[in-house]
C-alpha cells in the first residue's frame, strides 16, 4: 500500500516537485495526501496544485503563536490521513504538536552534513567556511532543531570553481535524488529508528 505522506513547504518546492515526478514515474510508492505551506506565496504550492494535490496555506499571523500554529498543521495532516510528514524546505520550526501526533514519523531535508551547518543558510555557511566537502542530510525530526536521527546522507564537494550557486544547484541535484528514495526505503518498511536512538536500514 502506498505510503501516506504530507509535505511541508515554504518556498520553491523543487523537493516537492521531484518526489511528484518520482510517484508519477512509478519509482516511489507514495501518495501525497496534503501539502501544507508556511506562505501563501510559495511556488510549492502552484506545483501542487498542478498535480492535483490538496493544498493549506498558512499566514504569517498564524505562527504569532507557534504551538497554535502547530497544533493547526497536526490536526490538517491527521485528518488528511497522512503516516509521514515530509519536510521539503519547510522554514519554520516543528514543535511538540506535530511531534507527538508523529513520533519519528517527521522527516528533515537539510542541505549540509550534519551536524555541520545547521541553520537556515547551510550552502552559504559551509560555502563561506571554505569546507571541501559538503552535502545533504535526510533525518528525523525531533524537539532539536536539525538534531534528530539521521536516515541519509550524500556527499557534495566544493570545487575550485563552484560559487554558491552553482554550489546549490549541485545540492539541489542530489536532494532530488536522495530525498525520494529514502521515501521509497521507508514504504518498504526498511528503515527504523532503534532502542539506540539511530536509525537502522534493512
Ligand atoms: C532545500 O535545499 C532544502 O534542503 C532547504 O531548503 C531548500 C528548499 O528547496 N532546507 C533547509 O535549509 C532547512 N533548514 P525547495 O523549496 O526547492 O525544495
Amino acid at each position: 500500500m502506498a505510503l501516506k505522506i504530507g509535505v511541508l513547504i515554504s518556498g520553491s518546492g523543487s523537493n516537492l516537485q521531484a518526489i511528484i515526478d518520482e510517484i508519477e514515474a512509478g519509482r516511489l510508492d507514495a501518495e501525497i495526501r496534503v501539502v501544507i505551506s508556511s506562505r501563501p506565496d510559495a511556488y510549492g504550492l502552484v506545483r501542487a496544485k498542478e498535480a492535483g494535490i490538496q493544498t493549506v496555506a498558512l499566514s504569517k499571523d498564524v505562527y504569532a503563536d507557534a504551538d497554535m500554529a502547530n497544533e493547526a498543521i497536526a490536526s490538517e495532516l491527521v485528518h488528511a490521513g497522512c503516516e509521514y510528514v515530509v519536510m521539503a524546505g519547510y522554514m519554520r520550526k516543528v514543535t511538540d504538536a506535530i511531534l507527538a501526533a508523529f513520533p519519528d514519523r517527521v522527516l528533515n531535508l537539510h542541505p549540509a552534513l550534519l551536524p555541520s551547518f545547521k541553520g537556515a543558510h547551510a550552502i552559504a555557511d559551509a560555502y563561506e567556511a571554505g569546507v571541501k566537502v559538503t552535502g545533504v542530510t535526510v533525518h528525523f525530526a525531533n524537539a532539536e532543531y536539525d538534531k534528530g536521527p539521521i536516515v541519509a546522507q550524500r556527499a557534495v564537494e566544493i570545487a575550485e570553481d563552484d560559487t554558491v550557486e552553482t554550489l546549490e544547484a549541485k545540492i539541489h541535484e542530489v536532494e532530488h535524488r536522495l530525498y525520494p528514495q529514502v521515501l521509497q526505503m521507508i514504504a518498504e518498511g526498511r528503515v527504523q529508528v532503534g532502542a539506540d536512538r539511530k536509525v537502522h536500514i534493512s
